[in-house]
Parts: structure tokens; sequence; C-alpha cells
């Protein structure tokens, strides 16, 4: 048999697994949520279940990938009890890998545009409503946001065709490490903007009014979802690069570290984005338009504005591409597992499918922007989005705990010893079995039953 690939350091491992969790949940949802929530009592919340969720969830994820040495496709068909059904998991695992990049490559597109256009100095003059218009043009506009869709698959894909080394490592090495030095630019730069103090405090002391506002249940529902939706837990896109590791470090280890770099840069999101809304007067809490509607009008007023906005969208798109990258290593990687064609057949294969399949999301706010699925205002961004992030990521995580902690499943003992092996690293903790094995699922289903009664309750 052919020996697996792996990566050639450790860095290069915690670097696109990072890479992967790292994205447009930090960049562009984090900010806008932790905005919309009142700022730094959701902080609070938001990390309270990194902590008991999303840690035991991504050791398991890299447990099952490292031990089984496939990818979600056929990770439980290796580890599962002969006779049982867990390996049906991989359809609904692998249709969210691909619905996840039939939105996401768009807005990628987006920030690819957004990046351009600063640079080529297309919003100097503008005014505020002039930007909103901006932002309505490129989603009216079916050629902008096919043109930079296929960008975005054509050029991520050629990456992960190089190979786990040569590809996706090389390249996502440098975007993850120019990321890191451009966030700390844009950070300082920020938070030394006179009148940015306020957005400072803003961001950073807990305010918990707003939580009584909206209501606890919400503000814990939306810091759960984040929480699954930034570290890319529950359908296998974590658990791949568990694959491509030796055994000579425990998971936890790893796992922690790589929350530690993926919440880092949430934070400096947040510290490069709320000091500059407070320096020049808008709105943080406006939704998901923060980034295209609002940011723009803070470069406009700066001095240096064009370059300070370049490099930003520039940040963004390294975000989205090392998320993009990862999930497309993953999709071939599936197609590696359960066929014997050769990589480059895959993957020409999947550039005409992602192609076709990144349309509908492309088309969603123009041609096709009367289907509205989940309500007035609501789009096929909105569907696909709702389809991954609020069903198969939490689900998918509570098959992983149960998987790892039931007998019924790959077993508590068999998990321990994987996420255990190694000589360096934070060791899984014994005693927290009853609470993995009963508590956690709990808490996921909690989150599962209040997304649905959020989504649909209020209608
Ligand atoms: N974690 C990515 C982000 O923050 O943008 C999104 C993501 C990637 C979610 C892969 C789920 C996934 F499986």
């Amino acid at each position: 048999m052919e020996k697996r690939e792996k990566f050639a350091s450790r860095l290069g491992f915690l670097l696109i697994s990072a890479g992967c969790a790292i994205g447009l949940g930090n960049v562009w949802k984090f900010p806008y949520i932790t905005g919309k929530y009142g700022g730094a009592a959701f902080v609070l919340i938001y990390f309270l279940f990194l902590l008991i969720l999303g840690i035991p969830v991504l050791t398991a994820e890299l447990a099952v990938g490292r031990a089984s040495q496939k990818s979600v496709a056929m990770s439980m068909d290796v580890l599962e009890p002969k006779g049982s059904k867990w390996h049906w998991f991989k359809y609904p695992a692998m249709a969210g890998n691909y619905l996840l990049m039939m939105f996401y490559t768009t807005v990628a597109g987006w920030m690819v545009y957004y990046f351009v256009k600063m640079a080529a100095g297309g919003f100097v003059g503008l005014d505020a409503d002039g930007v909103g218009a901006a932002f309505n043009h490129t989603l009216g506009s079916p050629a902008i946001n096919i043109g930079f869709m296929v960008f975005v698959v054509i050029s991520c894909m050629f990456i992960v065709a190089k190979g786990l080394q040569n590809g996706v490592e090389k390249i996502t090495k440098v975007m993850m490490l120019a990321l890191l030095g451009l966030m700390v630019v844009l950070a300082i730069r920020s938070i030394f903007l006179p009148g940015g103090e306020e957005g400072l405090s803003f961001y950073l002391k807990p305010d918990f009014t707003k939580l009584a506002e909206y209501g606890l249940t919400e503000v814990l529902f939306a810091a759960m979802s984040q929480a699954f939706f930034t570290l890319s837990i529950g359908m296998g896109a974590m658990a791949i690069f568990g694959s491509y590791i030796d055994r000579g470090r425990r998971l936890t280890g790893e796992a922690i570290c790589i929350t530690i770099l993926d919440t880092s840069v949430a934070l400096m999101a947040g510290l490069i984005i709320f000091p500059a809304c407070f320096a020049y007067g808008v709105d943080p809490g406006q939704g998901p338009g923060l980034i295209f509607v609002t940011l723009p009008n803070v470069f406009n007023a700066m001095p240096g504005g064009r370059l300070w906005g370049a490099l930003f969208f520039l940040f963004m798109c390294f975000a989205a591409f090392s998320t993009v990258i990862a999930v497309f290593q993953n999709l071939i990687a599936f197609w590696e597992d359960l066929t014997d064609l050769p990589k480059k057949k895959i993957v020409s294969i999947h550039i005409v499918l992602m192609l076709i399949l990144c349309l509908p999301c492309a088309l969603g706010y123009n041609v096709l922007a009367s289907f509205q699925p989940l309500g007035a205002g609501s789009g096929v961004l909105d569907l696909e989005d709702f389809i991954v992030s609020n069903n198969i990521l939490p689900l998918g995580s509570l098959i992983y705990v149960i998987f790892c902690s039931w007998k019924m499943g790959w077993g508590w003992d068999n998990f321990m010893a994987e996420a255990n092996t190694g000589d360096h690293g934070v060791k899984f903790p014994n005693a927290i079995r009853l609470y993995i094995k009963y508590i956690l699922p709990l808490i996921i289903l909690f989150v599962f039953v209040m997304g649905y009664i959020s989504i649909f309750g209020q209608k």
C-alpha cells in the first residue's frame, strides 16, 4: 500500500490546522457577532465554550484522524466495532465540507475583490452612501461574484494539486505567517487612532445589560455556534490533519495550541475593527455588512487609508484562502481514500464540480435573489450556512464525542490511548470521562435545539 503523505514539520501541521480554523469565522463573523451582542460579555461566554466544548471535540477529531490514518470518508470504517453503522457518518460529513465551500468561496471572492478595489483606489472620495451602494453593486453583479469565485476555486485547487508538502504546507505556512504579522501591524495602527479608546473599552469591558436585551439563550446559542464554526469541528475538516502527523506528541496539547492561535486572530480582528469604528463614528453592531459597508468608510477617513485598507483586505484574503485550501485538501483526500483514481484526475474533476456547485451562492444575490428559503431577505448563502453551521457541525460534533467515549463506538480507552500517545504535550484528563460521556453530549444537543428555536420559534 502507498504510504500516506505527512507534514514536513510540526510548525507546518500547527499552521495548517490553525489556517483551517482561522478564516471568515474569525475575521468576519466574530467581530460582527461580538458587536451585535455587546462586546466583552459575549467574548467571555465564547471563551467558556471554547474551553468546555471546543478543545475536547477538536482533540476527539484529531484522535480519530491519527488513529485511522484516513479522512472522514473512511475513518469510521477503520475504527468502528464490526457490524456497526458509524461509517454512515461519512455522508453528512462529506456533504458538509462541500456545502461549506459552496458559499465560502463566494465570500472569499468578495474579499479578493475588495482588496483589488481598495488597492486601486476604488473607494476614494465615496461617502457612506456611496460605500453602501458599492457593496450592493458588488452583490448585484453576477460577473463580479462568479469571476472572483472562479479565481478562488481554481487558485486553491491548483495549490492542493501541488501536494501536501509542496503545495498546501508551503503556501499556507507563508500565508499564515504573513497574516499573523499583518494583524499585529493593523491592530497597533488601530489602537493608536485618536478616539479609539472608546472602542477598546466597548470591546474589552463586559456589559451584561446587552445579554438581557437579547436574552441569555440567544447569546449562549450564538457563542456556542461560533465555537463550533471557528474551530472547524464536527465534519472531519480537522480530523484530516490528524491523519498527516506522527505519534510524537499528545493531541490535547496540539488542540490547545490550535485553539489559542485561532482565538488570538479573532481577538486581534476585534482590536483592529472596534477602535477604528469608534474613532470614525461608525456603528460596530450593524451585522454581516460590518467589514464591507462600514470599514471602507473608516479607511476613507484615515490618513493613508488606501494602503491600510488594502492591507486589511489582504489579511482577510489570507484568512479565507487558508481555510479554502485546507477544506479542498480534505475533499481531495476523501476520493483518494475511497477510490484508486490518481490525484490529478480527482483534482481536475473537482475543479469542474466546484465551479458548478459554487454557482448558486454566487448568483444568490442577483439572478436568484427571489429565492428566499429562510424567510424574507435570506438567500442561498443563508440556507447553505444554516445546513452546515446549525445542523452538521453540532450533530457531527455530537457523533465524534459519543464515538470516542461510548463502548458502542470506538470507546473511551481507545480514544485515550490515541490522544495521549506521544512524548510531549498536555494529556487528556481521565477524570473528565463522565463529563465527556454524558454532559458534553447534552450541552451539544441543547445548542442544536436552541438553534432551531431561535431561528424558527420567533416567526
Ligand atoms: N473555521 C472556519 C472559519 O472560521 O472561517 C470555517 C470552517 C472551516 C468551518 C471548516 C467548518 C469547517 F469544517
